[in-house]
């Protein structure tokens, strides 16, 4: 079965080819992305509407050329998904009536996607795929949570930020820091030069016994450094603070995902989600899970951040799992808030 795969939930259109034969391993057969960060980055940060319209001028010439990388006709797509939610609304419609639209005219069916499934599944497309059961740490721009994993579908929440994501806090620190949009990759780029243990930032919640997450402190606390290093900061303060953030942001993330996997009493751990990028964060989950004999798997570097072979991977295993949840009808809804523990949809 191949599966055309549409991802337009914020600022990237992301179109995919992704094959499974049986209960085989799903392949990628073509991809085709383009990022809208450029546009964006003169107002610092994502403004829907220009999203939107832009998704609109993409996601055609981009699911040609995924096609033509294929090797593909559209006649040979067996499956139309798109991301059905969470994101912003309007982004979300484009994905979704193009999908439909194209899905009616082939006379294929639809299967809206999460896009938190898509970012939790796609290391099943990487060398070296999980097995289930696992912890899961999702870190992305909207979303921070630590979810066992039992099986395609099968999600339990285990924790989750009570106020920013963690890529929330490294976008606004970026911010705070002078830093362009998106401000996850640039103040990782300037902490590399940065002491990390120079400032001490706050750790929310890293002593308590749940695994929930809390970023706004550590927001504040780097604003009030800000100020005080006053309007003309040096390029080594900036770069120990960027450095100190990122070690403040990445600490929560290790300790709490060592204490998901020990209270799930699981050894397996898959980091998904545009945080998952950021090589510092990899390198200490990478150590302390060593330690403890913790297997951790990532989604390729370039499939951490939204794209279209998440998505139309996540609709293969869905179906592969025998979760019927396609359309014939070709109508669609979108849901641009949407619990991914609340997976039961139909
Ligand atoms: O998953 P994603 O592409 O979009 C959402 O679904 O939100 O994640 C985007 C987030 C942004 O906050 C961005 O700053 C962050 O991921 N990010 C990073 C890195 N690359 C992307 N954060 C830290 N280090 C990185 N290398
Ligand atoms: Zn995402």
């Amino acid at each position: 079965m191949k599966v055309l795969g549409i991802e337009s939930s914020c600022d990237e259109t992301g179109v995919a080819l992704v094959e499974v034969l049986g209960a085989g391993v799903p392949r990628l057969l073509g991809e085709a992305l383009h990022s809208q960060v450029r546009m964006h980055e003169a107002y610092g940060g994502v403004v829907p509407e220009l999203a939107s319209r832009d998704h609109v001028r993409r996601v055609l010439p981009l699911a040609e050329a995924a096609l033509s990388e294929a090797g593909l006709a559209l006649a040979d797509i067996d499956l139309v998904a798109f991301t059905r939610g969470p994101g912003l609304a309007g982004a979300l419609l484009v994905g979704a009536g193009v999908a439909c639209g194209l899905a009616a005219a082939l006379n294929r069916p639809t299967l809206g996607v999460h896009h938190l499934e898509g970012h939790l599944l796609s290391p099943f497309l990487s060398a070296d795929p999980p097995e289930f059961p696992f912890v899961a740490l999702l870190v992305s721009g909207g979303h921070t949570q630590l979810m066992r994993v039992n099986g395609v579908g099968r999600y339990e929440l285990l924790g989750e930020t009570i106020d920013d994501a963690a890529g929330e806090a490294f976008d606004k620190s970026a911010k705070l820091l002078g830093l362009g949009y998106p401000g996850g990759p640039a103040l990782a780029r300037l902490a590399e030069t940065g002491r990390p243990d120079a400032f001490e930032l706050p750790r929310p919640l890293l002593h308590q016994p749940h695994l929930d997450f809390s970023f706004a402190g550590l927001k504040t606390a780097v604003m009030t450094a800000v100020k005080k290093l006053g309007p003309h900061p040096t390029d080594i303060q900036r770069a120990d603070l960027a450095a100190s953030t990122q070690a403040a942001i990445v600490e929560v993330l290790v300790r709490k995902s060592l204490r998901a996997l020990e209270q799930a009493g699981l050894e397996r751990l898959v980091v998904a989600g545009g945080v998952g990028a950021n090589t510092v964060l990899r390198a200490s989950l990478n150590a302390a899970c060593a330690r403890r004999g913790v297997r951790v798997h990532y989604p390729e570097l370039r499939l951490c951040t939204d794209n279209g072979a998440m998505i139309a991977l996540a609709a293969a295993m869905r179906c592969q799992a025998g979760l019927a949840t396609s359309r014939r009808d070709h109508r669609f809804d979108v849901r641009p808030r949407w619990d991914l523990a609340d997976a039961g949809w139909g």
